[in-house]
């Protein structure tokens, strides 16, 4: 299996919910390496560029009003098949279809408020990684 990269974020209700440690535990047990990590708070604009592939769906406005609500955490994480095992490990988008153990399943409190974003392909992580960080940030270009 190859080694990729995916781009999570850990939501503003994450940092809310004071879960980041409790998270970020969960993602390096997994075996995923951490990267590169910052926090920030996106303006409705950078949450709208970063969804863009959704501006057709009627929970856009909402999505993006609640990302840009407070500070997130976006990260880089590094692993063999890194896209699916996140997901795996992160759990449906809807907490109430997320197995039982997964980080949303245990912490998510609605689709919208879903604790967690992980990307859906390789060439999305590498594209998403790069809406939030420039190449020297990523310790494995150091
Ligand atoms: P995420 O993995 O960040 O990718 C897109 C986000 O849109 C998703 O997590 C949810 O937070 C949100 N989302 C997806 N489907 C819905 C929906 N039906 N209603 C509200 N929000 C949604």
């Amino acid at each position: 299996m190859a080694i990729e990269r995916t781009l999570a974020i850990l939501k503003p209700d994450c940092v809310r919910k004071q879960k980041i440690g409790e998270v970020l535990r969960r993602i390096q047990e997994a075996g995923f390496e951490i990267q590169a990590m910052k926090m920030l708070t996106m303006s409705k604009a950078e949450a709208e560029g970063f969804y863009a592939v959704h501006e057709d769906k009627p929970f856009f406005d909402d999505l993006t009003d609640f990302m840009s609500s407070g500070p997130c955490v976006p990260v880089v994480l590094e692993k063999e098949n890194a896209i699916a095992d996140f997901r795996d490990l992160i759990g449906a988008t809807d907490p109430d279809e997320a197995a039982e153990g997964t980080i949303r399943s245990d912490f998510a409190g609605s689709i919208q408020e879903n604790i967690v974003h992980g990307s859906d392909s390789p060439a999305n992580g590498q594209k998403e990684t790069a809406y939030f960080f420039a190449e020297h940030e990523i310790v494995a270009n150091q």
